[in-house]
């Protein structure tokens, strides 16, 4: 086994036992992909203070996120696609989530479906919505989510189109892949994730292929969401929604205080500060800019999170440390999964802890609620986007 000793690491183990289209499909942002690479860079213009002579034991990363109590405030986000990274992927990063104790988010995209995840864990996951035209179908994903025992619904709100991405256009990504004389080509050199793959029955969307009906390819992502999603979401739909479901609701993709401010007002217990890993609008700001002024639009009406361009727990903290309650990571135990299945999801997680952990000491904090304003040093303009950094 080699040594991993960051995030780093099994992007590259990943990179080399994938096939190329669906690392493609992870790894990469919508056109230029100026937001995708914003996302990281700028978390690194963020400076942490060292401070010295501290009382550094005793240290804690235990938190709350919607009132569940959680090893980190680090929470899986929904990818879609996940069991096509790594056979049974979905029930693998749940499992180790649930062992880590952090929250495992179930994209509505996934391959192995809300029932096999529940019938596979024990601790209730959330679980993600897009919101498809179909009202019988949406009304079925929330009572099928009620009685596999999830514990809150996530709302993804930023992707009512798809943004475009040039490699899945060109790779012809598909659940499960088509086989050209590309496709083939390729996954001939990837065999331990082809035998795996041979040996699962779930290489379907498991949530949507045999319950939503009148789609042309259901195999294919694109095909989905130009023709079952629903382009008219709006705010009443979203309330309508927390209605049905009756319990946590969190509300994911806010990018402006005003839209923090109406998802507020619907009753959101938690929004996501996401421009979802830079996969929609290119050409928006990262998320980490975005966050000063929703917290201080809302941070006193709802509990904030934030993703996008999470790779450390260096990242983790400056997202804290700037107001956020919690964080989600998608590429990062993604790669995990893809580099070595479960375990490689668990070794993210340890990684990330780990960093948080150490960093928060040499900034001379023991408890990870605690982190604010005076761990950083930020750049001025970091929190207006209107000026250049
Ligand atoms: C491969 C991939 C698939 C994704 N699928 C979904 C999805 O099905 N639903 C959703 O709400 N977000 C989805 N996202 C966005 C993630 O939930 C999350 O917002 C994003 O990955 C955060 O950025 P990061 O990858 O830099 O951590 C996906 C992201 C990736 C990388």
């Amino acid at each position: 086994m080699p040594v991993i000793t960051n995030i780093e690491d099994l992007r590259k183990i990943y990179e080399r036992r994938t096939p190329r289209m669906f690392y493609d499909y992870a790894e990469s942002g919508s056109w230029t992909e100026q937001t995708f690479r914003e996302n990281t860079s700028d978390f690194a213009q963020i400076r942490l203070k060292q401070r010295v002579a501290v009382d550094m034991s005793g240290r804690t990363t235990k938190s709350q996120m919607i009132g569940q109590d959680v090893a980190m405030p680090v929470a899986l986000a929904p990818v879609g696609l996940t069991g096509m990274q790594s056979a049974d992927g979905e029930i693998k990063a749940a499992r180790a989530a649930e062992k880590f104790g952090v929250p495992y988010t179930l994209s509505t995209m996934s391959i192995c479906s809300i029932e096999d995840v529940a019938a596979h864990t024990k601790t209730p996951f959330w679980f993600q919505v897009y919101t498809l035209k179909d009202d019988d179908f949406m009304r079925r994903l929330f009572e099928r989510a009620h009685e596999a025992k999830c514990s809150a619904i996530v709302i993804t709100v930023d992707l009512q189109v798809l943004g475009q991405r040039h490699k899945d256009l060109k790779n012809g990504l598909s659940a499960p892949p088509k086989l050209t004389a590309k496709s083939i080509a390729n996954m001939m050199t990837k065999i331990p994730w082809g035998l795996e793959m041979l040996g699962t029955k779930r290489r379907f969307f498991g949530n949507i292929v045999g319950h939503a009906k009148g789609v042309s390819d259901p195999s294919s992502l694109s095909t989905w969401t130009a023709e079952a999603f629903d382009p008219a979401l709006n705010w009443d739909r979203i309330a309508q929604f927390k209605e049905w479901w009756g319990g946590k609701v969190i509300v994911k993709g806010i990018m402006e205080p005003e839209d923090a401010r109406r998802a507020a007002d619907v009753g959101a217990d938690a929004i996501v500060v996401s421009n979802h890993g830079g996969r929609q609008l290119d050409g928006a700001v990262s998320s980490i800019r975005m966050l000063p002024s929703i917290v201080e639009a809302v941070g006193k009406d709802v509990e904030i999170h934030l993703d996008s361009g999470i790779r450390s727990g260096q990242d983790v903290l400056k997202a804290l440390a700037l107001g956020a309650k919690a964080t989600y990571i998608g590429r990062a135990y993604t790669y995990g999964l893809g580099a070595m299945g479960e375990a490689g999801v668990t070794k993210a997680l340890e990684v990330i802890h780990k960093e948080l952990d150490v960093t928060m000491a040499l900034c001379g904090e023991t408890d990870v609620k605690n982190l604010g304003a005076q761990n950083l040093y930020v750049p001025q303009g970091f929190g207006d986007p209107s000026v250049p950094l």
